[in-house]
C-alpha cells in the first residue's frame, strides 16, 4: 500500500458484517492488529468463526435481521459490509441472493441513517459489468449484470449511492476482481478459482478447466485488497465513490493454471470441460487509474508471488497470520 493507514482505527469500534469469509477475515485480521475494536457479525453460511483472532467480539446471526443489524451498527463508528451469498450459491437460489445482498444491504444502511457511523464501506464486485465492450473497464463503463449475484451485488451498491444522495450518509464501495491468496480455502465449496486449481493441481496433478480457458480475468492478491478496502474507509477522497480494486492484468484460466503448476513445482494436465452458467464472462480487466489516482492504491504483489505465497500456506495448513509475508517483485500493475 502507497499510503498506510497507520493507526485511523486504533481504539475504533468496526462492524464488519461477513468478517468470517475469506476477505472479511483478512480485513478483520489487519483491523485487529491497527488497535480496532472489532465485531463480526456473520451468520457462517461460508464463513468460518475458528479463523477469528480471539480479539474479536463474534455476533453469530444475518444481515437479514435488521433488529441486530441496527443494534450493532448503532455502536460503530465505521462498518464494512461484506456479508453476502455468493454467484454459485446466488444462481441457486435467486430469492435467498436477493433478500442478503439487497435486504441485508438496505438493513445495514437505514441502521447507518441512525447511527451516523463515519463511513461505510460496501464490497462490490466487478461482475457488475457483465461482458465489458472494452478493456480495461473504467468505474463509469455499462454496467450489465448478467447473474442474479451481479444484480444484487449492483443493487446493494446503487442503494449505497442513493443514500449518499438522499441522506447525506458516508459510503464508499470498492468492486472487487477476482480476489485470491492466504485464507482462501479449499474446503468450502465455492472458493474461487485459484483455490481450486490448487487444491486439484496439489492432489491429482490435473485442473478441470470449464470451457476453453482462454477466458480472461484480473486476480487480486488478498494483501492489495484488504489495503484498498481500508483506504476506502478512511481516506477522505473516498467518500461517495467507487472503485475498481485490481491490478489492471488481464490472465487467461489457462495461464493461470499453468502459474499454479510452477507454483507448486510441478507439471500438471488440463482437462477442458462444459461451461458452468455461472462463466459467462468472457474477458475482464478493470483500469485501476481512479483508486491509483485518488487514494494513492497501487497494488503491491504480482499474480507470479502471489500464488507463491498461497502455494506456501497450503502447504503448511495453520493459521494464517502465521505466515510471515515473503519479499516480492514489485508492483504488478
Ligand atoms: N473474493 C472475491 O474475489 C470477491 C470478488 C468480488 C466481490 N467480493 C465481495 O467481497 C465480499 C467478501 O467475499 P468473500 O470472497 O470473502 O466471500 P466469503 O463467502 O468467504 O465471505 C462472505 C461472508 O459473508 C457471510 N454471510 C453470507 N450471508 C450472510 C448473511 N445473510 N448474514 C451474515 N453473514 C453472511 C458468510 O458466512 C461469509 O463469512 C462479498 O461481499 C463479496 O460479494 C468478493
Amino acid at each position: 500500500m502507497t499510503s498506510e493507514p497507520g493507526s485511523s482505527f486504533h481504539g475504533k469500534r468496526v462492524l464488519v458484517t461477513g468478517g468470517a469469509g475469506f476477505v472479511g477475515g483478512a480485513v478483520v485480521r489487519r483491523l485487529v492488529r491497527e488497535g480496532a475494536r472489532v465485531v463480526v457479525l456473520d451468520d457462517l453460511f461460508t464463513g468460518r468463526a475458528e479463523i477469528l483472532p480471539p480479539e474479536v467480539e463474534f455476533v453469530r446471526g444475518s444481515v437479514t435481521d435488521a433488529d441486530l443489524v441496527r443494534a450493532l451498527v448503532a455502536d460503530a463508528s465505521i462498518v464494512f459490509h461484506m456479508a453476502a451469498r455468493n454467484i454459485v450459491a446466488s444462481t441457486k437460489n435467486p430469492r435467498d441472493d436477493f433478500e442478503t445482498n439487497i435486504g441485508g444491504t438496505l438493513n445495514v444502511l437505514l441502521a447507518a441513517c441512525d447511527a451516523r457511523p463515519d463511513r461505510v464501506v460496501y464490497t462490490s464486485s466487478t461482475s457488475v459489468y457483465g461482458n465489458p465492450r472494452s478493456i480495461p473497464i473504467n468505474e463509469e463503463d455499462g454496467l450489465v449484470p448478467l447473474s442474479p449475484y451481479a444484480v444484487s451485488k449492483l443493487g446493494g451498491e446503487h442503494y449505497c449511492f442513493a443514500f449518499y444522495e438522499s441522506y447525506g450518509l458516508a459510503v464508499s464501495a470498492v468492486r472487487y476482481s477476482n480476489v485470491y491468496g492466504l485464507g482462501q480455502r479449499p474446503d468450502n465449496p465455492y472458493c474461487g478459482v485459484v483455490s481450486k486449481f490448487f487444491a486439484s493441481a496439489a492432489a491429482t496433478g490435473r485442473v478441470a478447466i470449464h470451457g476453453d480457458g482462454e477466458q480472461t480475468r484480473d486476480f487480486t492478491y488478498i494483501d492489495d485488497a484488504v489495503d484498498a478496502t481500508l483506504l476506502a474507509a478512511i481516506h477522505p477522497r473516498a467518500e461517495g465513490e467507487v472503485f475498481n480494486v485490481g491490478t489492471g492484468i488481464e490472465t487467461s484460466i489457462n495461464d493461470l493454471a499453468r502459474m499454479i503448476g510452477e507454483a507448486l513445482g510441478r507439471e500438471i494436465a488440463f482437462e477442458h470441460i462444459d461451461r458452468r452458467d455461472v462463466d459467462n464472462i468472457r474477458r475482464r480487466v478493470v483500469n485501476i487509474e481512479k483508486i491509483r489516482r485518488m487514494l494513492r492504491w497501487a497494488p503491491q504483489v504480482t499474480l507470479r508471488d502471489g500464488l507463491e505465497q498461497t502455494a506456501r500456506w497450503l502447504a503448511t495448513p495453520g493459521p494464517v497470520e502465521q505466515i510471515v509475508p515473503q519479499p516480492t517483485s514489485g508492483p504488478s500493475g
